[in-house]
This record gives structure tokens, C-alpha cells and sequence, in this order.
């Protein structure tokens, strides 16, 4: 059971200027909760913020009461809220407005895979901007099989959570069109950019290790950047990047890469070995598709040598779905593509915005589907409730960052990508969309209904 506020709070991200965020419990990100695979959660928000918000956990299987569909409001509460609904139960004089919705009690079962999840704002239309302004943290999910596996832990198990921001002078978060207002959805239709680069909320930090195998868990939860990651040290040699992980936990074997991909909202689980490395040299972890100072993420400064007992099993995990074309009753096409809306462009699945009201997919609990996704430009595509496989991409095989369980899956421009996945878990109204968060703003979502 764990109690999360959401309220302002101002941090010093930036040297010599205060950056005023909108956090879980006063931190960006908000704090890591870790959880074993099976024992339910509950989380108890309570939103102190101006504005009312929607907690998600992304990657999580979760009940649809839970999962923070983008109208299920928790409404303000605390200095900002509107008359008769602060401090619900102290003062209040109406009887019907003595309700509780400035806090809200989140369910999660967790009986799914161990992963790295992430927690975020759903709000509807305002989901980009709240998640800039810091309404993230992460969730690990841990089971005895994992655990047993020997794979880097303690302090060499990071977890990363990659963001970039921009900052106007003053150290406030830049982001285009705040305050929101009407006819300012055209200005960033690609999604929104910042030219500093957070990890775990820090700019480009320098994390002193051990010269031995680390686990890095990273999670792309920029609004819109993509990252191709490289780790190469300062006499210029690129260290392997062994993936060990996918969204949705261990792959069947390790992938070893070069460099990586990253989606906004993907999340890898890599082991990086630093222990060729010589003493004091730094490992950088950049991004191949940033310039001038995007290119750099964070680095590694290898300062102390160390036993290291840590492996990677050729098998990390043999309970992978595996479903096939037969196991598929139906087969959806869905486009991700630029379109008009009555208020400006937008950004449509099948030639339609977002509507709450419109059920777009009905599908029955326990079906296995395949659906066929296209792309104009870059959309990087998440289903709520499901992990899936990724079929193929352009008609070939998948590439080797696609093995594994998924929810969000990388269409690149002009790409057709198939996946196939088993509708399981729970009945309700769900959600997949673009995870540019911009896009997903834009109209970018529809309905998926579990009956
Ligand atoms: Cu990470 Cu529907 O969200
Ligand atoms: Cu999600
Ligand atoms: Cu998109």
C-alpha cells in the first residue's frame, strides 16, 4: 500500500535556477515503487496539483477501474481547489459535495511478467504537458525466477528513466503552448523537443561504478524524442549492449546490439559490461540521432575495480508467449496517420480522433488477434492491458530489437508492422494510442473494449 500526493514543488535541475514541476510526492521523477509479480498493490493518489489528473500504469494489467482511463478524473483538491471541494470532510456545507475525489484509490494486481512499468499522467487532451511538467515515475515488478537468475543487482541494476526538457531562462519548463489555450495544436505536430537531456531527472549526470557487469533498465519517457543508444568509451571503443529485456520483461535469450532504439515510452533491459574499461575512464551513453549537446545522455565513470559474480544465462526466461498466425480469429488494419480535425490538424488512427464515446475495438476476453499497423511518420504504438509480439515489419522477419514481449512498438515512417496478441486478463474499456504524447493529445488514441 503506498500514498502518492501530487502537488507543485520546485527543484534545482539546472545550476542556479529553480524549476518549478508538477510531481508524485515532491520528485522527479516520483518515487520507484517495487512490487513481486502476483501481490496486489494499491496506491492511494492524492492530487493537490491545479488541475484534475489520471493515473496510468504503463505496462501494467490492470483492471479497467484502475488503469486511469483518460476521463476517470481525480479531481484537485488542497490550495488550488475550487470552492466547496477543498479539504473534502473539513468545513464543507453542501452534503453532496463531501466527496473524496481528490484522492483516489489505484488497484494493481500484478499478476503479469516482471518488468520495468512506468507511471504517468492520462488525462484527456492533457496528457503531454502534464507528463513535461514531471507526472512520471517508474514500477518495478520482481519475481523468485528472476531473482534466481544471477543477473547484475543492487547498486550495479539501474534503472533510467531518459527525458529531455527544455528550460526557459528563469529555469521554468519551456513548453510550447503553456498556458494551454485554443489553436495551438499546429505549432508542434511532430511532439515536443527539449535540448537538455534528464536521466532519472538529473542533466547528462556521471554515475561513479564498479569495473563490472551492470544491468541498465531504461525507459525512454520523453513526449516525442527517439534515441539510437550507444555506449562508448573515452578511447573510443562501443561496448556491447546485451539486451536481456523488452517492455514487458526477460526475453526467451539475450540479443546482443550495437546500438538501440528507443521509442518514447519503450523501456530495454540491458547489461553493459565496464569491466575492460580501464580505472577512471568514462563509459557515454549517447544518442546516435541527437547533435550538439542531445547527443549526450549520461556516462559511467569507472572508479573502482571489483569481484563481480553477476551472469547472463543463455536462457533467461521459458514462459514467453509464443502465438502463431493460426491461434489469430480475426486480423485488424489500423493507419496512424496525419488528418484534419474540426480545430486543426490532428493526428487520427483510421481517419478518426480520439472519442471517448466511440467504442473503435470490441474484441472477446481470452481472442488472440493480429492487427497490421501503418505509419506516415514516426508513431511509436502502446496497447494498454496486453503485452504483444511483434510478426514482422515491412512485410520481413522482425528485427532483433522486436524480440520479446512488447506494449509499444516503433512504427517508423512509412513501415506497415504487424503484431499478434491474446486478449487476456480483464473486461473493459481500454486504450491503445501513439505514445508520441503529443500525438496521443492530438486525437492519436481509441477505445479497446474487452467484453
Ligand atoms: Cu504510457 Cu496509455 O500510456
Ligand atoms: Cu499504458
Ligand atoms: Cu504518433
Amino acid at each position: 500500500r503506498y500514498r502518492i500526493t501530487q502537488r507543485e514543488t520546485s527543484a534545482q535541475i539546472l545550476p542556479g535556477v529553480t524549476t518549478p514541476l508538477w510531481t508524485y510526492e515532491g520528485t522527479f521523477p516520483g518515487p520507484t515503487i517495487e512490487s513481486r509479480r502476483g501481490r496486489p498493490v494499491t496506491v492511494t493518489h492524492r492530487n493537490e496539483l491545479p488541475v484534475p489528473t489520471v493515473v496510468h500504469l504503463h505496462g501494467g494489467r490492470t483492471p479497467a477501474a484502475s488503469d486511469g482511463y483518460p476521463t476517470d478524473l481525480v479531481l484537485p483538491g488542497g490550495p488550488h481547489a475550487h470552492p466547496g471541494r477543498a479539504h473534502a470532510g473539513h468545513g464543507m456545507h453542501d452534503p453532496r459535495a463531501v466527496v473524496t475525489d481528490l484522492t483516489r484509490d489505484y488497484t494493481f494486481p500484478l499478476d503479469q511478467r516482471p518488468a520495468l512499468l512506468w507511471y504517468h499522467d492520462h488525462r484527456m487532451d492533457h496528457t503531454a504537458p502534464a507528463i513535461w511538467r514531471g507526472l512520471a515515475g517508474m514500477h518495478i515488478v520482481r519475481d523468485d525466477a528472476e531473482d534466481a537468475l544471477g543477473l547484475p543487482a543492487g547498486p550495479r541494476e539501474l534503472p533510467l528513466m531518459i527525458a529531455d526538457r527544455a528550460f526557459a531562462a528563469d529555469g521554468t519548463l519551456a513548453y510550447p503552448a503553456l498556458p494551454e489555450g485554443p489553436g495551438v495544436r499546429e505549432p508542434y505536430l511532430a511532439g515536443v523537443l527539449g535540448d537538455v537531456i534528464l536521466v532519472n531527472g538529473a542533466p547528462w549526470p556521471v554515475h561513479e561504478t564498479d569495473a563490472a557487469r551492470h544491468r541498465l533498465r531504461v525507459l525512454n519517457a520523453s513526449n516525442a524524442r527517439h534515441y539510437e543508444l550507444e555506449a562508448v568509451t573515452d578511447d573510443g571503443r562501443r561496448l556491447d549492449l546485451v539486451q536481456i529485456g523488452a517492455d514487458q520483461g526477460l526475453l526467451a535469450a539475450p540479443v546482443t546490439h550495437r546500438s538501440l532504439p528507443i521509442a518514447p515510452a519503450e523501456r530495454y533491459d540491458l547489461v553493459v559490461d565496464f569491466s575492460g574499461v580501464p580505472m577512471g575512464g568514462l563509459v557515454r551513453l549517447v544518442n546516435r540521432l541527437g547533435s550538439g549537446r542531445t547527443r549526450d545522455v549520461m556516462a559511467f565513470r569507472i572508479a573502482r575495480a571489483a569481484a563481480d559474480d553477476s551472469r547472463v544465462p543463455r536462457t533467461l526466461s521459458a514462459d514467453l508467449p509464443d502465438w502463431r498466425r493460426p491461434d489469430a480469429v480475426r486480423v485488424r488494419d489500423f493507419a496512424f496517420r496525419a488528418g484534419r480535425m474540426r480545430d486543426g490538424h490532428g493526428w487520427l488512427i483510421g481517419g478518426r480522433p480520439f472519442d471517448p464515446a466511440r467504442p473503435d475495438v470490441v474484441t472477446r476476453l481470452g481472442d488472440v488477434e493480429i492487427w497490421r499497423l501503418v505509419a506516415d511518420v514516426h508513431h511509436p504504438v502502446h496497447l494498454h492491458l496486453v503485452g504483444f509480439r511483434v510478426l514482422s515489419r515491412r512485410g520481413r522477419p522482425p528485427l532483433p530489437h522486436d524480440a520479446g514481449l512488447k506494449d509499444t512498438v516503433s512504427l517508423r515512417p512509412g513501415e506497415s508492422v504487424e503484431i499478434i496478441t491474446r486478449f487476456d486478463g480483464y473486461r473493459g474499456r481500454y486504450l491503445f494510442h501513439c505514445h508520441n504524447a503529443e500525438h496521443e493529445d492530438m486525437g492519436m488514441m481509441a477505445n479497446l473494449e474487452v467484453v
